[in-house]
């Protein structure tokens, strides 16, 4: 069982021609309204990689709540944990322009409430993966932690959005997923010196104990596990959009743990759905689903 604690937001995407200016005004033709949130993304990738998915956050009471819950819902996580808070479920304001580069403003909403409690009642084991990301409360996502190391099972934090992560939870980790601005943003705030992201997994893995996966983008992704170097080249693909090529891979990577792979399978198969979250348009509608990873491992 993979148990997400994580963000459900909804994602409002409006084109526009160019992106604002402080203090301008842009106006577009329209927007499009899609379930998001690294959690949910991550979740729902994790589910679609195979695995039995178990997701913990908070919506709102309000209409988005359902549209942040749809795609989950459809293909079997269990939502049982998702809090009905009265605050807004939280929104992603993203605006594109013509040449694709982004502006995006969060609004937490009903995030900051997402509260680590119901973990403290599941059924875990050892063979359990709790997955963090950046976007829920650290101090709950600590307590998340604490209790899947006491059930003995794994705890996993994708570093996204990038940030300092607290002391205390870097001790809970046994593996840490980021794309190399986020690894950037860790040794800076670690006080290394390491600018390259094979040097700050290695580094990672080395001095905290704690395995590091660097994902490069269109090279692919470098890891660190136990002393052992692992460097594996993207797939050629044709691009449509790189939007959720990280959740997939991370929900992707968890599941093969999960599945039994050990870290070499499960890099190859996070690399083969951030891969394939590429070659399709948007967020959750792109992430794959197993037939379609397994294929591309081969
Ligand atoms: P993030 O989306 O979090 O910034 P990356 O850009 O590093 O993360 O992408 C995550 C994964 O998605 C990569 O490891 C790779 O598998 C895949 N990916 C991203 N961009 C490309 C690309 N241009 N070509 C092939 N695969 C890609
Ligand atoms: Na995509």
């Amino acid at each position: 069982m993979i148990v997400v604690f994580g963000s459900l937001n909804v994602d409002l995407v409006t084109p526009v021609e160019r992106l604002p200016g402080a203090g301008e005004t842009v106006i577009g033709p329209s927007y499009a309204l899609h379930p998001g949130g690294k959690g949910a993304n991550q979740a729902l990738a994790a589910r679609r990689a195979g695995a039995e998915v178990r997701l913990v956050g908070a919506v709102g009471t309000d209409a988005f709540a359902d549209i942040a819950l749809s795609l989950l819902a459809a293909e079997g996580v269990d939502l049982a944990e998702v809090a009905r808070v009265e605050a807004p479920t939280g929104a992603a304001f993203i605006a594109v322009d013509a040449d694709g580069a982004n502006q995006i403003v969060v609004a937490a909403g009903a995030n900051v409430e997402a509260s680590a409690t119901p973990l403290a009642s599941l059924p875990l084991g050892e063979g359990d993966i709790l997955l963090l990301q950046r976007e829920v409360p650290e101090a709950e996502c600590l307590k998340a932690a604490r209790r899947m190391k006491q059930a003995g099972g794994r705890v996993i934090l994708n570093l996204a959005p990038a940030g300092p992560p607290d002391p205390a939870l870097l001790e809970c980790l046994d593996m840490l997923v980021a794309n190399e601005h986020e690894a950037l943003v860790l040794a800076q705030s670690l006080g290394w010196g390491e600018r390259e992201p094979d040097d700050i997994a290695r580094r990672c893995d080395g001095e905290l104990g704690i395995a590091c996966i660097v994902t490069l983008g269109a090279e692919g992704v470098v890891g660190w596990h136990g002393g052992v170097r692992r460097r594996l080249a993207a797939p050629a693909i044709n691009v449509v959009d790189t939007v959720a090529a990280g959740d997939s891979f991370t929900g992707a990577f968890a599941a093969a743990l999960a599945a039994g792979y050990g870290f070499s399978g499960a890099l190859q198969r996070g690399l083969a759905a951030g891969s394939l979250a590429c070659t399709a348009a948007g967020a959750q509608p792109s992430i794959p689903r197993k037939d379609a990873i397994e294929a591309l491992v081969g």
